[in-house]
């Protein structure tokens, strides 16, 4: 996939530059949860190396889902705080999301000034993509940059609308997402193995089906694979489960099952507290009353074993319930096992759920991409096209 980057090559010097970033991120007693490699500090390095070559930068950004209104809590002003501790400077926020005053702040930029637009979704034409916001928020820069991999996926109009008004560029960080990602349709060397985890199936059904002929194994853990025992006549006990593919499941165990790989042994418990009593039970042996919360040793062990020679890994979602850091140890150990493989494979991890395991463990920079996505990475690898990404193709 060949996409219009913003390189050295283009001039930014005196420019005023719109770059869309992806500044979502919990937030916290009025602080952005946001560690060394998270979206806004990744999105920071992008900012600066735009400030350095004497743009004018102009920072847009959304946070939450306010609805189109005006909520306080809602505010960019933690992203602000965070984005001036990164850079060293302070970063003015803009009280408005476009309009007079914030034209007047733009006027008043210098050569490496930086300013962020208050949350895009304050205005209702943001997620309604409406061409008079485009035309406001294009009245503010020279051209378009959207470095936000996380976004692409909606169209909006600081994603999507806005390319039709101005210049528009894939920004470094996007570019990167997308350059690896798109090498795993072709490219991907074997053994190719697909590591599933996490809640919901029907977002990574369509991955598993797109990839399945390509992959060598999929291995399945989380919440996902208790729908396949289900499907292969298990009880789960009291774990949960998403019933409505249930079919699907039975599908691709008929049709693929020697590709996939699913938990021998788990882990449960009775109750979701972090000194619940833990049980490792064979998966013929759990009880109405457990829940699973991890995957058990054998198959931790298992799945080293078949990552030990993969040549390339995606991994989407965590193994286990890892909010309790008690279930999260199959998730940590194989966040480690394929840091190290990235030695000797392409690793692909998406970001969400396993972030702050991955933090925590300081391998947030051990894997070939670690994607800013969570819904827009699934999207992707599904397949299915990105408004915001559509747009910055050259024909
Ligand atoms: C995300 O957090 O995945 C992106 O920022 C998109 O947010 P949204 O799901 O609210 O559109």
């Amino acid at each position: 996939m060949k996409l219009r980057k913003l390189g050295n090559a283009i001039s930014v010097k005196g420019k005023r530059v719109l770059i869309r970033i992806d500044a979502n991120v919990p937030v916290v007693k009025g602080r952005a949860q946001d560690g060394p490699h998270g979206r806004i500090a990744r999105s920071a390095v992008d900012i600066n190396w735009l400030s350095q070559r004497g743009a004018k930068v102009i920072v847009m950004a959304h946070l939450g889902r306010p609805k189109g209104r005006r909520v306080p809590a809602y505010s960019l002003k933690p992203v602000a705080k965070r984005l001036s501790g990164l850079l060293g400077s302070k970063i003015k926020l803009t009280r408005s999301v476009v309009g007079k005053d914030v034209e007047k702040s733009v006027v008043a930029m210098q050569e490496g000034d930086i300013l962020l637009l208050e949350n895009l979704r304050f205005d209702s034409r943001e997620e309604e993509n409406a061409p008079s916001l485009a035309e406001a928020l294009a009245r503010l820069g020279d051209l378009y940059v959207n470095d936000a991999f996380s976004v692409s996926h909606r169209a909006h109009a600081s994603v999507d609308a806005l390319t039709s008004n101005l210049p528009s560029y894939a920004g470094p960080l996007l570019a990167q997402e997308i350059s690896v990602l798109s090498r795993l349709e072709q490219k991907a060397k074997h053994p190719f193995i697909l590591v599933l985890g996490g809640l919901k199936m029907s977002t990574k059904l369509p991955i598993i089906k797109r990839f399945i002929d390509q992959l060598d194994f999929v291995l399945i853990a989380g919440a996902l694979a208790n729908i396949f025992l289900v499907a292969q006549g298990f009880s789960v006990g009291k774990s949960v489960f998403e019933e409505g593919v249930l079919e699907e499941a039975k599908w691709l165990l008929s049709t693929h099952g020697e590709k996939i790989v699913l938990p021998v042994d788990v882990l449960c418990v009775r109750s979701l507290r972090k000194d619940a009593k833990r049980t490792v039970c064979s998966i013929d042996q759990i009880h109405e009353k457990d829940r699973v919360v991890d995957i058990g040793p054998q198959t931790q062990k298992q799945f080293e074993q078949i990552l030990h020679q993969a040549k390339t890994i995606v991994w989407n979602g965590p193994l286990g319930y890892c909010e309790i850091p008690a279930f999260a140890q199959a998730t940590e150990q194989i966040a480690k096992v394929i840091a190290h493989q990235t030695s000797h494979a392409t690793t692909i991890v998406g970001g969400g759920d396993t972030l702050p395991v991955i933090e925590s463990l300081h391998l947030a920079d051990k894997y070939t991409l670690l994607s800013t996505g969570g819904g827009a990475l699934l999207q992707f690898l599904s397949g299915e096209s990105l408004p915001g990404i559509d747009a910055l193709k050259t024909s």
